[in-house]
C-alpha cells in the first residue's frame, strides 16, 4: 500500500515483454545540445556523475561535431577530461566524419555513434551531406573506428516522419537501416526526431525490419515527446521485443537541426513504466529524480516529465 509515500508504481508485470532493459540515457547529449544558452562544463560533468550515481548505465557524454554547427557541446574535449569515470558506466559519444573520430580516439573514447537520416532533407541540414552520400561519410569512421576496438552505434533520425518531407516510406527506412548496420555497427537506434510517431507505425516498422532480417535484439528506439506519444511508442516497442530505449533525464532534449523537435522521453517517465511492469533496469527513480530537479534549477525551468513533476510535489 502507500504508492505515493514510497514513489513507485505498483508492480504488475504484462505478457510478451522483455525481463530487462538497458536504458540508454541520452540528457548530456541530446537535452544540453539544445539549449540555447550553454551549460558550463562543470554543470555537465556534475550531472553525468548524478546520473552514474543513480544507476544509469549508458550514458551518452557529448558529441564531436563541428562547435560550428553545435556550440553548445564545444566544450566535449574538456567534459571527458573532467569526467569521473565510474565502473560498469559506458560514456559513448556522437562522431559525424572522420575529423570527429579522431577527436574521440583522442579523448580516449571506447564507444562512438554515428548518425544517419533516413529523408533527405534532414541529412542536408544536420549533416550537409545527402540521404545517398551520408553513408560514404559514415563508412572511414566506422571502420576506423572498429580497427581501433571501439564499438559503433548507429542512429537514424525521422524514421515516422519528417517536418519537411511529411511521412517516410517505410521501405526508405528499412533501406537506410541495413545500410547503416551493414557498415558495421552493433546497434541501430531509430529516431523519432519529431517526435509524431504513434504505435501502430512502431509495430509496422519494427515488422518491416524483421521481415528484412532486422530482429529487435539490433534495435533501439529513441522517442521524442513532442506530441505526449513517447511512452505508447516505447510500450509497443516492448512488446516487439525491444529492449534498449533512448531518454533523457527530466526530458531535456530536441534537435537544433529540427526546429519542431522537444525533449525526449524523460528518463523518470520510462522507469515508472518499467517499474510498474516489473521489468529490472537498475536506476533509482528517487535519485534521478532530485537529479532532474537539481538540473532543472541550473536550466531555470521545470522539468516537462509528468513523474518529476508528481515525484518532485510529493516528496
Ligand atoms: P560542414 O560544414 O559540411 O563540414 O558540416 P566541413 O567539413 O566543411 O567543416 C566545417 C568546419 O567545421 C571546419 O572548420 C571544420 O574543420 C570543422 P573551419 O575550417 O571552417 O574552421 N569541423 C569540425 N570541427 C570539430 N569536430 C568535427 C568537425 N567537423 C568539421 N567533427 C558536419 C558537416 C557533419 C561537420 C556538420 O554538419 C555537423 O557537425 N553536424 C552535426 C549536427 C548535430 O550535431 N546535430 C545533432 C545531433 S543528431 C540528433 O540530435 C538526432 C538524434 O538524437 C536522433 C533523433 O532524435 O532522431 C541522434
Ligand atoms: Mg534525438
Amino acid at each position: 500500500m502507500g504508492t505515493r509515500e514510497l514513489g513507485l508504481p505498483e508492480v504488475v508485470p504484462a505478457a510478451k515483454l522483455p525481463p530487462r532493459v538497458t536504458v540508454w540515457e541520452v540528457g548530456a547529449r541530446d537535452g544540453l545540445q539544445n539549449e540555447q544558452a550553454v551549460v558550463p562544463v562543470d554543470v555537465k560533468i556534475e550531472f553525468l556523475d548524478r546520473l552514474a550515481r543513480a544507476g544509469l548505465t549508458v550514458l551518452e557524454a557529448t558529441s564531436f561535431v563541428s562547435p560550428k554547427w553545435v556550440p553548445q557541446l564545444a566544450d566535449a574535449e574538456e567534459l571527458l577530461a573532467g569526467l569521473a569515470r565510474h565502473e560498469g558506466v559506458r560514456y559513448p559519444v556522437l562522431v559525424p566524419n572522420e575529423r570527429g573520430l579522431a577527436r574521440a580516439l583522442d579523448a580516449g573514447c571506447a564507444e562512438i555513434a554515428i548518425f544517419g537520416s533516413a529523408t533527405d532533407t534532414f541529412a542536408r541540414r544536420n549533416l550537409n551531406s545527402t540521404l545517398d552520400d551520408q553513408f560514404a561519410l559514415f563508412e572511414p569512421v566506422v571502420a576506423r573506428a572498429l580497427d581501433a576496438g571501439v564499438a559503433v552505434r548507429a542512429y537514424l533520425s525521422m524514421c515516422f516522419g519528417d517536418p519537411w518531407e511529411g511521412a517516410v516510406a517505410v521501405d526508405q527506412v528499412v533501406r537506410a537501416s541495413s545500410r547503416l548496420l551493414d557498415l558495421g555497427c552493433f546497434q541501430l537506434s531509430l529516431g523519432d526526431t519529431v517526435g509524431v510517431a504513434t504505435a501502430g507505425q512502431v509495430e509496422r516498422l519494427l515488422g518491416a525490419l524483421s521481415e528484412a532480417g532486422i530482429g529487435p535484439e539490433r534495435l533501439a528506439v529513441h522517442f521524442h515527446d513532442t506530441y505526449g506519444q513517447a511512452l505508447a511508442n516505447t510500450l509497443a516497442a516492448l512488446r516487439c521485443g525491444v529492449s534498449t530505449v533512448d531518454s533523457s533525464a527530466g526530458g531535456l532534449g530536441g534537435c537544433p537541426y529540427a526546429e519542431s523537435a522537444t525533449g525526449n522521453l524523460a528518463t523518470e517517465d520510462l522507469v515508472w513504466l518499467l517499474d510498474g511492469l516489473g521489468i529490472e533496469h537498475g536506476v533509482d527513480l528517487g535519485e534521478l529524480v532530485a537529479t532532474s530537479v537539481w538540473m532543472a534549477e541550473r536550466l531555470g525551468r521545470p522539468s516537462p516529465s509528468n513523474v518529476v513533476r508528481a515525484l518532485a510535489k510529493s516528496g
